[in-house]
């Protein structure tokens, strides 16, 4: 106990010091006659965080805190600063047009204390360069926005379809059902193989991923991303959530030794195997990115980014049809125009199906999944809109503001395909449309995530009739979850064969 309360102590002082430190240059910057975006007055030790930024209510709070000082302040998040970016506008100058000094990862604090930076998704610099051109590349071999991916998503559509069936017309949770199929997609790129519905080791996994989006969007999960220097040495049950990442970590570790054994450059099953190849050849290179440690922190973050993402919006997809079902009878009246019962849904069928292409796009706008963007760092002091962000500080993309732009979607906060859609029921583009982000570090698994969307929704939709298991007025499409992540909240519903 003693030890306990001294090891506080101490790190209760450090804490206490750094915060000093950063508002003390922060006061240096102000001095030299810079104007940092304004904010509210941070406290010592909380900055802005419990104050002003409720951490039930993230986001809601920082929409609020634009209401007052505009689409560009900055509030302390514990010690950390951070500049929050709101609208269309702010988003492009920033993102979009000066792409290289916004292009750096801010601190993702549950990625920093399990891949300790490494990996594609929270380096930077030389590293992140490296591993963003090897993974697109791959990617793209392995068939993402060609015929070979799209072939393996209709089959595993198809593995999904027998699942449903299966369920025979009573109520069940869809939760595993979208994210065993969405994540054998990506299981099939980076290991090269699918994996059975029924396997343990795997719904175990795609147990832990859902645990660790539930963490991250807790209170707990915010407080440990704003006080992580501290609370990565204290005992608490944070310890036992982040445990569900090193799960992923130690599965992913083993696959790799098993392709190491087995591995044949000459013909590459899968990811892996390419970035194995690639550490052989430059293993003479003391400088080179192409390691074991980036290999497994890269591997884990296609795994987590490809298999939750996709299954959150699918889910969203049908508790908004189950609520919609005048919405869902003009998808099976297109599916039924365009595809016919018999063929299977193709790539090659969206651009003939407007609607449906537009229902999708609604449902990513409405369910607005990553509602705060990923951080992001400026890499140099930066000018926007007047003000100074001086370089190393965290900035805030907040998507959800794009995608609620009221310029460009009439009535941002209902659901209506029709924001997709032109007089002539032709579908058209929207600029403020960025669910996967802008600039140079948005999301690179976008033309994979769009091909499951529309091949596993209308798979689904070509074979069943979706019913809810309450009344569709008392369906809540407000998400479960609303800080850096939005969840729709529970449900069941059942699938009746058409
Ligand atoms: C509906 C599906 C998806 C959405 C809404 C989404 C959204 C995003 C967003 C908003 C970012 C942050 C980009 C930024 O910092 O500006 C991101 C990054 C990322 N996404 Fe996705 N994503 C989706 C699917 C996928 C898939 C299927 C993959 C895997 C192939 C993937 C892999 C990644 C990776 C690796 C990053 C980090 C990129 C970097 O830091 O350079 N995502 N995604």
């Amino acid at each position: 106990m003693f030890l306990l309360e001294t090891t506080t102590l101490i790190l209760g002082t450090w804490l206490v010091m750094l915060i000093l430190f950063s508002l003390r240059k922060d006061f240096l910057r102000k001095k030299q006659g810079q104007q940092l975006p304004p904010g509210p007055t941070p406290l010592p030790l909380l900055g802005n965080f419990m104050v002003q930024v409720n951490s039930r209510m993230f986001l809601k709070s920082l929409l609020k805190l634009r209401e007052k000082f505009g689409s560009i302040y900055m509030i302390y998040l514990g010690p950390h600063p951070v500049v929050v970016l709101s609208g269309y506008q702010v988003l492009k100058e920033a993102l979009v047009d000066q792409r290289e000094e916004f292009s750096a990862r801010g601190r993702m604090a549950v990625a920093e204390y399990i891949l300790q930076g490494y990996g594609i998704t929270a380096s930077n610099g030389e590293r992140w360069k490296q591993l963003r051109r090897f993974s697109l590349m791959t990617l793209r071999n392995f068939g993402m926005g060609k015929r070979s991916i799209e072939e393996r998503i209709q089959e595993e559509a198809r593995f999904l379809v027998e699942a449903l069936r299966e369920t025979k017309g009573l109520p069940f949770d869809p939760t595993f059902f979208f994210s065993r199929s969405v994540s054998n997609i990506i299981c099939s790129v980076v290991f090269g193989n699918r994996f059975d519905y029924e396997d343990k080791r795997f719904l175990s996994l795609l147990r832990n991923i859902n645990e660790i989006m539930r963490f991250m969007n807790s209170t707990l999960g915010l407080v440990f991303s704003c006080f992580s220097c501290v609370m990565k040495y204290l005992p608490g049950p944070h310890h036992r959530k982040l445990k569900n990442l090193v799960e992923l970590k130690d599965f992913v570790r083993e696959r790799v030794k098993i392709h190491q054994e087995t591995l044949d450059p000459s013909s590459p099953r899968d990811f892996i195997d390419c970035f194995l190849t690639r550490m052989q050849q430059e293993k003479e290179n003391p400088e080179s990115e192409f390691h074991a440690e980036n290999l497994v922190a890269s591997t884990v973050n296609l795994f987590f980014a490809g298999t939750e993402t996709v299954s959150t919006t699918l889910r969203y997809a049908f508790l908004i049809l189950l609520k919609h079902p005048k919405i869902e009878d003009k998808v099976h009246q297109e599916i039924e125009h365009v595809i016919g019962r018999e063929r299977r849904p193709a790539l090659e069928d969206r651009s003939r199906m407007p609607y449906t292409d537009a229902v999708i796009h609604e449902v990513q706008r409405f369910a607005d999944i990553i509602p705060t963007g990923l951080p992001r760092t400026v890499t140099q002091d930066v000018k926007l809109q007047g003000y100074t962000i001086p370089k190393g500080t965290d900035v805030y993309p907040l998507l959800t503001t794009t995608l609620h732009d009221p310029e460009q979607f009439s009535d941002p906060k209902c659901f209506n395909p029709g924001h997709f859609l032109d007089e002539n029921g032709s579908f058209q583009k929207k600029e403020a449309f960025l669910p996967f982000s802008t600039g140079k570090r948005m999301c690179p698994g976008e033309g994979l995530a769009r091909m499951e969307l529309f091949l596993f929704f209308t798979t689904i939709l070509q074979n069943f009739t979706l019913k809810p298991t309450r009344d569709p007025e008392d369906i809540d499409l407000t998400p479960e979850l609303s800080t850096a992540g939005h969840l729709p909240r529970a449900y069941t519903l059942s699938v009746l064969p058409r």
